[in-house]
């Protein structure tokens, strides 16, 4: 467990993983009645954008940085909106955080709503432990995530999203991910999924999306999507330049709301003009 996300917080697939991560949660937010998120790989919670770690990368400049800077197209307000109330505060000159999916999580929910993070280093559950501070709707859990998964679903609200967010640093991470959401459908098959991968090689992304069509198919699942974004040419020892988001039973506004943004997102952080992005249904 080398990976450390604060090399990585707020680079171009963190501003597209949660701008779809605070679209999923303003809709479930739309009905009175409670629901919980359960992220498997939570993170830190909030990054510092001037420490050693995001220096040293600087990944964030070509993410968040460039959004905070660019003309927001007119439309896109409202879709935008959710995410950058959360983030923008936080990115003040002299010292600028990023929040990370727990902490915008935290901010959409309401009092009757529930999250359980689970994370597997103990450093970062620390970390996580301080930044979300006392909150009651919040547990944080120290667990793999996967085995996590597994224990909470289905949670007694019945409605909720799950959060999939791992480092990718084991060779298998996308066979254990098909492994793990074909297990937890059995449990519930209605819960909303948005499960994040990088894009480095074309074929392994293939067979991933392949492996959950037929987990999809099994549990009888009403619709799933995938999104990706790409900013640069890809390639195994290039560093990552796209990601995809696989969403199992998304809100069915979710489709129109990306395809809107998606073609905004890959202008503002295509570098050299080479970005681009893709929608299908699986
Ligand atoms: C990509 S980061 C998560 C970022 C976070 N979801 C966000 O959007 O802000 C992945 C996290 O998973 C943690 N991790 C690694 N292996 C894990 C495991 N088996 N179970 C749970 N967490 C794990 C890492 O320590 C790291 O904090």
């Amino acid at each position: 467990m080398n990976y450390r996300h604060a090399y990585h917080a707020g680079n171009f697939a963190d501003v597209f993983k949660h701008v779809v991560l605070t679209l999923i949660l303003a809709y479930l937010g739309q009905k009175p009645t409670g629901f919980r998120v359960i992220d498997t790989h939570a993170g830190d919670g909030l990054y510092d954008l001037s420490g050693v770690a995001a220096e040293k990368t600087a990944e964030w400049r070509n993410g968040i940085g460039r959004l905070i800077g660019a003309e927001i197209w007119p439309e896109l307000q409202p879709l935008l909106d959710p995410y950058l109330a959360i983030v923008a505060p936080r990115l003040t000159a002299e010292s600028p955080y990023y929040p990370g999916s727990p902490l915008l999580a935290a901010a959409l929910l309401r009092k009757q709503d529930r999250m359980i993070f689970c994370e597997a280093h103990p450093e970062v559950v620390g970390a996580l432990k301080a930044h979300l501070g006392r909150d009651k709707r919040a547990k944080i859990i120290e667990i793999d995530g996967f085995v996590g998964l597994g224990a909470f679903v289905p949670p007694i609200e019945r409605r909720g999203l799950v959060l999939v967010d791992p480092p990718f640093e084991a060779k298998d991470e996308f066979v254990r991910i098909a492994g793990a959401i074909d297990t937890a459908l059995r449990k519930w098959p209605t819960g909303t999924y948005m499960i994040w991968f990088p894009i480095k090689d074309r074929a392994g992304v293939a067979r991933f999306y392949s492996q959950m069509s037929d987990v999809i198919a099994k549990a009888g699942v009403r619709e799933a999507l995938c999104f990706e974004l790409w900013i640069d040419d890809i390639g195994p020892d290039r560093p990552l330049a796209a990601n995809g988001l696989v969403v199992i039973n998304p809100p069915y506004v979710l489709d129109a709301q990306v395809r809107q943004i998606l073609p905004y997102l890959a202008r503002v952080l295509s570098i050299a003009g080479k970005g681009g992005y893709a929608v299908a249904h699986l």
